[in-house]
């Protein structure tokens, strides 16, 4: 890409507007008209509802590719014209950075049922700015399915792309591990608290996740990493959105498998207010229940189809593995307690990617380890310090294999094993001192 290209592009975006303007087709070629964009681009064919597609599925030479490089070329120029523009690339990403490294805890969009609301709010105004700087009203945002496409798709990589970004710690031949991509485990769990995080003031004092954000969402922001390895930057990668509208999915996914309705019923949260730059660069105030129907936001998905895990759980790695005792009854009236919650665990390093088993010891000495999960703790700031906050709260559900495990228990253990990824050393000893308890519901 030079600059001269794509000021024209922006020209001659221009001159289509007058054109259309004044009622006149905007340029007509072999007697059929097309909207085309200064590259030569035929126009996207006009539907109903645009539909948000698997950008690692479709070809390169794709319409839709080619419509999603020059709405990512067109931002980013205006943020090269003007660095203040909140339409532009930049002063999208820094959106993103306000509400989620921010001191006031208002302001915070991790870390609790805020999450995939604002992130649905944020990338739907996204693909509105977009869709109008290219003029292609049926253009819809593509996503990235890291849990069927472990590679990040080819599109995003090479010199001159504004697809691409320099910063990632992988390259183009790597591959995400299956344990970072269980997108199914979260959509089997049926409160939405569990699924997509829990409500600011719940009774622990803590900000809590959903199962969706600490594992898939952040494995995935924190094995790229770069800039997208920090809430801070990680608008700045085109990776982000692709991402996050995957996340959309899996959220319709969730409501498609439960039934509508199954969203926090709450006024708290359905009155909840967002404000977002819009196309015409002013604020638009919106609130969560008017984020629910992605119809009426004007797309919807291909389809809600996940990878399934592929190989066996993983293996205890022992060089990193730390033992803690768990705590709390094994059965409860009965039944055994379903999620393991880790207390104002204090983080060691972060970002901190970590394996979690159970070690169960029954009669007999015998010992069996079971895979529980995979999350990660991405950097987060909290309170008015500034400082990263290292302690949190966190839960993982168990399955039916581990709970039945637990009745016949002598003693459970918790293994707490780091992942090392590209870039990103385990120190030594890593520990990670917490309060490992075994509950029936968390709230
Ligand atoms: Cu606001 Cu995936 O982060």
């Amino acid at each position: 890409m030079n600059a001269n290209d794509t000021m024209s592009a922006v020209d001659l975006g221009r001159r289509k507007i007058v054109a259309l303007a004044a009622g006149v087709p905007a340029l007509a070629l072999g007697g059929a008209v097309l909207w085309e964009s200064a590259r030569g681009r035929p126009a996207l064919a006009a539907g109903t509802t645009p539909i948000r597609r698997n950008i690692g599925r479709l070809p390169a030479d794709d319409g839709y590719v080619e419509a999603y490089r020059d709405a990512v070329r067109v931002l980013r120029q205006r943020s090269v014209r003007d660095p203040l523009d909140p339409t532009g690339w930049d002063g999208l990403a820094l959106q993103h950075a306000l509400y989620c490294s921010s001191v006031s805890a208002n302001l915070q969009v991790h870390w609790g049922w805020d999450f995939l609301t604002w992130h649905r709010g944020n990338i739907w105004m996204l693909e509105r700015i977009m869709r109008d700087a290219i003029r292609e009203p049926s253009f819809a945002l593509p996503y990235w399915d890291a849990s069927r496409d472990r590679r990040i798709p080819a599109i995003y990589w090479g010199k001159e792309n504004p697809l691409a970004d320099v910063t990632r710690l992988q390259g183009p031949e790597d591959e995400l591990p299956d344990d970072f991509l269980d997108v199914n485990g979260p959509l089997s769990l049926e409160s939405f608290f569990a699924f997509g995080g829990y409500p600011y003031d719940n009774p622990s004092g803590d900000l809590i996740e959903g199962a969706l954000e600490q594992g898939f969402h952040n494995n995935v922001h924190n094995w790229v990493g770069g800039n997208m390895g920090m809430f801070a930057t990680a608008g700045f990668e085109t990776l982000f959105s692709a991402h996050h509208n995957n996340i959309d999915r899996a959220w319709e996914a969730w409501r498609a498998v439960r039934g509508q309705g199954k969203d926090p019923a709450e006024d708290v949260w359905l009155s909840r207010r967002y404000q977002f730059v819009n196309e015409r660069k002013k604020l638009e105030d919106v609130q969560v229940k008017d984020l629910l129907d992605t119809r009426r936001l004007g797309y919807v998905f291909d389809n809600f189809e996940f990878g399934e895990r592929l190989k066996p759980d993983p293996v205890i790695d022992e060089r990193y593995a730390v033992r803690l005792p768990v705590d709390g009854p094994r059965t409860q009236g009965g039944r055994q307690p379903r999620i393991l919650q880790f207390s104002r665990a204090s983080v060691p390093i972060h970002p901190y990617c970590c394996r979690v088993f159970l070690e169960v010891e029954s009669g007999g000495n015998e010992r069996a380890a079971q895979y529980v999960g995979t999350f990660t703790v991405l950097p987060v700031q909290r309170g008015g310090a500034g400082g990263l906050d290292k302690s949190v709260t966190m839960q993982l559900s168990l399955s039916d294999a581990v709970r039945e495990r637990l009745e016949v228990a002598l003693s459970v253990k918790v293994v707490l094993v780091g992942v090392p990824l590209n870039g990103r050393a385990i120190p030594d000893a890593a520990v990670f001192p917490t309060d490992a308890r075994l509950v029936e519901a968390l709230i």
